[in-house]
């Protein structure tokens, strides 16, 4: 059993949730995953890792409440405990000095993005964060990840921070500092993901986006999570969950949640992320 250490609502419907697995702590790297059960027998829920402490034996991951599992995780209280907390699963996201970084961030992603930025920082890298939120009511960790990066963008729909705007507003931004990434990594809502690959393609910048299809093993067993990339067939959770945002089939990765169903794809669209696509 695993320990849940703290588990708060840092925004509304985002949970901070970080457990006791000392394990995973040594040696998750940034990028990967973990997967949680909240019961015995309950659904198996894929979480990006977004901090650890690894002396502490802590690992942090940031959820959305979006059913009736995660509805569950969102009830768990410090001292609680859970029956599963596998991982690390998947490759870990490349680090290493490639010039100018520039790291998308949206929603859960804000948080699994921050490990990104403090490994690419530590690796030598010009690192820029670009968050995206309809308000500012919904940002969190600014602090942790301006301290990780060279310079902050923040775009809200609503303009109560940064930017009135949304990520489409952000090749301008960076052209009007004068940035051009060597490279882009985004992670967050398959629509951030999408709506960033759509906009860096003409422009020719590298993207890798850490792709969150559903998952049920984690391992490549089930072949759930899979997804086209350059027209061949992947698993997100053992050949991702970073891939080339330009090649992935986002036509097809769209259909494939649909073919889940309403209890997958209403809690998406009526997620703040989607709401302004
Ligand atoms: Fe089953 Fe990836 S989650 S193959």
């Amino acid at each position: 059993m695993y320990e849940v250490i703290e588990r708060r609502m840092i925004v509304p419907n985002l949970h901070e949730f970080t457990v006791r697995a000392p394990a995973v702590a040594r040696s998750v790297k940034p990028g990967q995953f973990v997967i949680v059960r909240p019961e015995e027998n309950g659904e198996r829920i894929p979480l990006s890792v977004a901090d650890w402490d690894r002396e502490a034996g802590t690992v942090t991951s940031i959820f959305m409440q979006v059913g009736a599992s995660t509805a569950k995780l969102a009830r768990l209280k410090p001292g609680q405990t859970i029956p599963t907390y596998a991982g690390p699963l998947g490759r870990k996201t490349d680090i290493e000095n490639f010039g100018t970084v520039l790291l998308v961030g949206g929603c859960y992603g804000i948080g699994s993005i921050y490990p990104v930025a403090r490994a690419l920082k530590e690796a030598g890298n010009k690192v820029y964060t670009f968050l995206e939120a309809r308000g500012s009511f919904l940002l969190y960790w600014e602090d942790k990840l301006a301290a990780a990066s060279d310079g902050m963008f923040i775009a809200t729909r609503d303009g109560t921070k940064g930017r009135k705007g949304h990520i489409a507003d952000m090749p301008a931004m960076l052209s009007a500092a004068g940035i051009t990434p060597d490279r882009v990594i985004v992670n967050g809502c398959t629509f951030l993901l999408m709506r960033t690959s759509e906009l860096t393609r003409p422009l020719g910048w590298k993207t890798v986006v850490n792709m969150n299809p559903i998952m049920i093993d984690g391992t490549g067993m089930c072949g759930v999570c899979r997804v086209s990339v350059g027209g061949k067939m992947k698993f997100a959770c053992v050949d991702g969950p970073d891939f080339d945002g330009h090649e992935i089939d986002w036509a097809e990765f769209l259909a494939r949640r649909k073919s889940y169903g309403p209890e997958e794809v209403d809690p998406l669209r009526r997620s703040s992320c989607a709401s302004h696509f």
